[in-house]
């Protein structure tokens, strides 16, 4: 099997990603569709954190109450056991995107797959994200 390597994004050294560390990753512009009107600031960045446990998690940055980014400057709570949306405070659980107070409580980030090889976070982007 022959994998579309132009599909992959490095996100960085795994090792040098700390505890409690988000790294954001600039996301490549998704193709226009049939009919779809041009959007041209239209960007999306990734989130990639290694949590308290020290497992790595990559989500797209973006809010599901509104399309804005999580940041820009402190994703997390004040206990560090969360991301946190500062446009109007939804908390989202680290391990899954859950989101578990806020308007848009129940619905979740959009997690993105990746793999680390050879110490490289690799964001995995062959299938398109939901927009
Ligand atoms: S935009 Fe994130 S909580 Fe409203």
């Amino acid at each position: 099997m022959v994998r579309d390597v132009s599909k992959h994004l490095n996100a960085g050294a795994a090792a040098t990603l700390s505890s409690g560390e988000v790294r954001v990753v600039s996301l490549p512009k998704p193709p226009r569709r049939d009919g779809e009107r041009a959007r041209p600031n239209y960007f999306r960045t990734a989130i990639v954190l290694r949590d308290h446990d020290g497992h790595i998690r990559a989500y797209v940055n973006e809010c599901r109450h509104i399309p804005v980014p999580l940041g820009p400057r402190d994703y997390f709570d004040d206990g560090k056991r969360h991301l946190m949306c500062r446009t109007h405070g939804a908390i989202f659980d680290l391990a899954d995107g859950y989101c578990v107070a806020g308007p848009c409580k129940g619905d979740r980030l959009i997690p993105i797959p990746f793999f680390v090889r050879d110490g490289i976070v690799t964001l995995d982007l062959t299938q398109a994200l939901p927009l």
